[in-house]
């Protein structure tokens, strides 16, 4: 059966720790060899273009960019025909898009993985490393705490999502409006999150915690949205000061790119508890372990 990853919950718990196995070990398999991968962005990428095509590469098979203008998808032609093409000579399709719903269009037409390289819901293969990352630091991942602060992005949906699935307790510091809807609450509960909390306060979230995790406070294609959201949104910037009211081992995480001095300081993020930067060196082994997972479940590809 052909194996997609659009959110993280697409895995089974045991799925995922066979993708995370996948992710830390020494050599991956050659899976991809001698086969392509579609990487299509309609916005903007350092980590994720960069880290998906050295995974492909890694993998064995041969990455090729597609940039906003090039496919056009539902301009020049239909996300199904967009993807049906595709298959044709790819045994992966990733995509980062602004509609996650184009994503699943595309998962039901094709039957190689389609992988989320973002969407407007979620972003998996973000949430994948920032796992690793915080596997990294903590033996005993489900006695921890994360505290997400700020605004609740397709990338606070996905790490909560990977976080409950590792029996983590999830909270959330965000301003009304901007919270996380109380569906999502229940779907990060069911997935065995050892506590949900959702409030406005964010030292009151934060007190405690072991990861504290914040993203910008717009996303890519909410830019005219800035100006109302900063005001709103500067009672909950990363500073010194909310970090010292975090665990003594606690650390911080930002999948970046980092609007320094709105949503974080550069003393946090350049600070002893960051660990940002090995975050994003996890996006290559999130990326290498989750297709090579895909790749491997959903049988002979092209
Ligand atoms: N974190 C992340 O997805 O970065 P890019 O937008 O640069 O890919
Ligand atoms: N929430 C951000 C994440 C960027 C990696 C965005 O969607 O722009």
């Amino acid at each position: 059966m052909t194996r997609h990853l659009l959110e993280v919950d697409d895995l089974s718990p045991a799925e995922l720790a066979e993708v995370l196995d996948l992710c830390t070990a020494l050599e991956p398999s050659q899976v991809l060899a001698r086969k392509g991968a579609a990487l299509i962005f309609e916005k903007p990428s350092n980590r994720t273009r960069n880290s998906t095509e050295m995974a492909v590469v890694a993998l064995g098979g041969h990455p090729i960019y597609l940039k906003p203008d090039e496919v056009d998808i539902d301009g020049r032609e239909s996300a199904e025909d967009v993807a049906r093409t595709l298959s044709l000579y790819h045994s992966v399709l990733a995509a980062r898009v602004f509609d996650h719903q184009v994503l699943v269009r595309m998962a039901a037409t094709v039957d190689v993985p389609v992988v989320n390289l973002l969407s407007d819901l979620s972003h998996p293969l973000q949430a994948i490393a920032d796992l690793l990352t915080i596997r990294a630091e903590f033996d005993d991942v489900a006695e921890r705490s994360v505290a997400w602060v700020g605004d609740y992005s397709n990338v606070a949906r996905s790490l909560a999502i990977a976080s409950a699935m590792s029996g983590m307790e999830v909270r959330f510091a965000c301003p009304d409006g901007y919270q996380p809807p109380a569906a999502d609450l229940e779907v990060f509960a069911s997935h065995g999150a050892a506590g949900v909390r959702s409030e406005a306060d964010p030292a009151a979230v934060v007190d405690g915690a072991d990861v504290v995790v914040t993203d910008a406070w717009y996303s890519m294609g909410q830019e005219a949205e800035a100006n109302v959201r900063r005001p709103i949104f500067e009672p909950y910037r990363v500073d010194a000061a909310l970090m010292d009211r975090a665990a003594p081992d606690g650390i911080f995480l930002h999948c970046l790119p980092a609007h320094r001095g709105e949503e974080v300081t550069d003393e946090v993020l350049d600070g002893p508890r960051s660990r940002a930067w090995q975050e994003a060196a996890n996006r290559f082994n999130a990326a290498r372990g989750a297709i090579e997972w895909l790749v491997s479940e959903s049988g002979e590809g092209r």
